[in-house]
C-alpha cells in the first residue's frame, strides 16, 4: 500500500508570504518570552527557582544564542555577534543545575543580546532564498528557531509555575464544555495509516519520514483523564497499592514519597493546588495535570486500561476514517484558532473536559491538541528513515529506552510548535511540565467489529 500524499497549506505560499508568515511566527515568539521575563523583577530573573530549571535571564539569552548560529551566522553568513558567549548557553555544556553559577548575561544585557541578534535576523530574512538549501526550503531554519523559542517559553511558563511568591501571570479562564453528555470512549479502527510526516515544511527531524504503520483497533477514552477521577485512584489508595505501579514507578514513588500529582496539598476540606501562585481548590472536571508517567500509568491500571502508544495517540489524532487520509490536525489541515484548542498561554490552564467540540476528531476525540501534554507508553526512538537534521543534538542523542513520548501540546505550547506529528519526551518521573494523559485499551471479543 502505497503512502496518501499529504496535503499542506504553508507549501502553497510565495516566497513573500513565506518571509511574511516567518517574520509574524518570530514576533509572536518574542512577544512571550517579554512578557515572561518582564513579569518578575531582576532578582527573580538571575534565581534559579527549582534545581530543575535555569534561570528565566538563562533562557533568555540562549533563545538569542540559537537564533545567532542558526539565522545570523549559519543561513545569513554574518560575522559572530558575541562568540565569546556561545559556550554559556550551549545546553551540553552545563547541566541546568550549574547555570546559574556561570557568568552569564545579567537581565538588561541579556534583553540587549536578544534584541540585537533579532534586527540582524530580520534582515537576514529579508532576502534568504527560500529554496535551495535544505536549511533555507520553505523557511525552515526560521520555523526551526520560532520553534525553539516558543519551546522555552513553555519552559519558562514551568518555571514560572515552580516560583514561590505572589502571582505575576494574568488570563482569562478558558471555555466551558457545551452542556452535553459525550460517551466516555470510541473505538479506533485497525488497520494501517500514515505516521510521521515528509511535507510538513517545519516539521523537526523527529517527526520524518512518513511512513506507513499498522494499528489494531483500540478503545480509547474521548477526553484526558480528569482531577475528578484521579482523585478516586488517590482516595481508593492507588498510590499505597504496589500492584498498580511498575517496578521502576514504585521505586520512584517509595524514594520520594509522592502522593498526589505535583503542586497538589490535601486540606480538612479536600485537595487543593497552587497554579501560578493562586491556591484553589482542584478542579472536579478538568484534565489533571503535573503528572508524571509512572502515576498515569499507575492510574490506567487502576482503571483496567493502559496508555496508548505512540502510534495509537496519533492515529486518533490525524486519521480520517473517511478519506484514509492522515491530516495535520484531529479537525483538518487548518492551523490551529482559538476555537479548536487552548495552546499559546491564551489561558493558564487546561480546559474542562469536553471543551473544544470543533478541535475534535471525526471520531469524536477532544483535545487531542492542546490542555496537556499526553504521556504515551512509547520510547523515543526515530522512525524508519530518520537522519538527524540539521543537529544530533535536537533529538538523536536522546532517542534510547530513558524517555517517554509525549504528545498534543498543552496550554502553554503555541500554536507554531505543535501539531499531529509534533513528538515532546521526558524522563518517566519528571511532573513538572504541564503532563497529564489519557487512557486506552484493548476491545473486548466482539467490540472491534
Ligand atoms: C523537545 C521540549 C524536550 O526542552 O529539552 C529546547 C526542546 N531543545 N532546546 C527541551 C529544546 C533544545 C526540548 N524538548
Ligand atoms: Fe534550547
Amino acid at each position: 500500500m502505497s503512502t496518501i500524499p499529504e496535503q499542506n497549506p504553508l507549501l502553497e505560499l510565495s516566497p513573500q508570504d513565506l518571509r511574511a508568515h516567518a517574520a509574524a511566527a518570530l514576533t509572536r515568539a518574542r512577544e512571550r518570552s517579554v512578557a515572561l521575563t518582564d513579569a518578575v523583577d531582576d532578582e527573580d530573573l538571575v534565581r534559579q527557582h527549582s534545581k530543575l530549571m535555569s534561570p528565566l535571564v538563562w533562557d533568555l539569552a540562549h533563545i538569542g544564542s540559537q537564533e545567532e548560529l542558526w539565522l545570523v551566522r549559519d543561513v545569513g553568513g554574518r560575522e559572530p555577534l558575541r562568540p565569546d558567549i556561545d559556550d554559556l548557553y550551549d545546553a551540553f555544556q552545563h547541566a541546568r543545575a550549574d547555570r546559574p553559577a556561570l557568568p552569564l548575561l545579567g537581565p538588561a544585557e541579556a534583553r540587549a543580546y536578544v534584541k540585537e541578534v533579532r534586527e540582524k535576523a530580520f534582515d537576514v530574512l529579508e532576502t534568504a532564498p527560500m529554496e535551495g538549501r535544505r536549511l533555507t526550503e520553505s523557511a525552515f531554519a526560521f520555523g526551526m528557531i520560532t520553534q525553539h523559542e516558543q519551546q522555552h517559553d513553555e519552559t519558562m511558563l514551568a518555571t514560572h509555575q515552580l516560583r514561590k511568591g505572589e502571582p505575576v501571570l494574568h488570563a482569562p479562564e478558558p471555555p466551558r464544555a457545551p452542556a452535553r453528555k459525550l460517551p466516555a470512549e470510541v473505538l479506533v479502527p485497525g488497520g494501517r495509516f500514515t505516521m510521521g510526516t515528509t511535507a510538513e515544511p517545519w516539521a523537526l527531524d523527529n517527526e520524518r519520514p512518513a511512513h506507513e504503520v499498522d494499528v489494531p483497533a483500540f478503545v480509547l477514552d474521548t477526553t484526558p483523564v480528569t482531577c475528578g477521577a484521579y482523585v478516586e485512584f488517590l482516595e481508593s489508595g492507588g498510590y499505597h497499592e504496589q500492584r498498580f505501579w511498575s517496578e521502576p514507578g514504585w521505586a520512584y514513588r517509595q524514594e520520594h514519597d509522592i502522593v498526589a500529582p505535583r503542586f497538589w496539598h490535601r486540606e480538612p476540606d479536600g485537595w487543593w493546588r497552587t497554579r501560578f501562585g493562586v491556591r484553589e481548590r482542584v478542579p472536579e472536571n478538568e484534565p489533571v495535570v503535573h503528572v508524571s508517567y509512572y502515576e498515569a500509568e499507575a492510574y490506567t491500571r487502576w482503571a483496567g486500561k493502559r496508555l496508548p502508544t505512540e502510534a495509537e495517540w496519533e492515529k486518533a489524532a490525524r486519521y480520517d476514517p473517511e478519506s484514509g487520509r492522515s491530516r495535520r490536525f484531529p479537525w483538518g489541515d487548518e492551523e490551529p484558532t482559538a476555537e479548536h484548542a487552548n495552546l499559546g498561554q491564551r489561558h493558564l490552564r487546561a480546559a474542562e473536559a469536553g471543551a473544544y467540540p470543533a478541535g475534535a476528531s471525526p471520531l469524536g476525540v477532544h483535545q487531542l491538541i492542546g490542555d496537556v501534554w499526553e504521556w504515551t507508553s512509547t520510547d523515543f526512538h526515530g522512525y524508519p528513515g530518520f537522519s538527524a537534521f540539521p543537529y544530533r543534538e535536537y533529538s538523536e542523542v536522546f532517542f534510547g529506552p530513558e524517555y517517554k513520548i509525549l504528545r498534543g501540546g498543552s496550554f502553554g505550547t503555541d500554536a507554531a510548535a505543535i501539531r499531529g506529528t509534533f513528538r515532546n519526551w521526558d524522563y518517566p518521573i519528571r511532573r513538572q511540565i504541564f503532563s497529564g494523559f489519557r487512557c486506552a485499551r484493548d476491545p473486548r471479543p466482539g467490540e472491534a467489529g
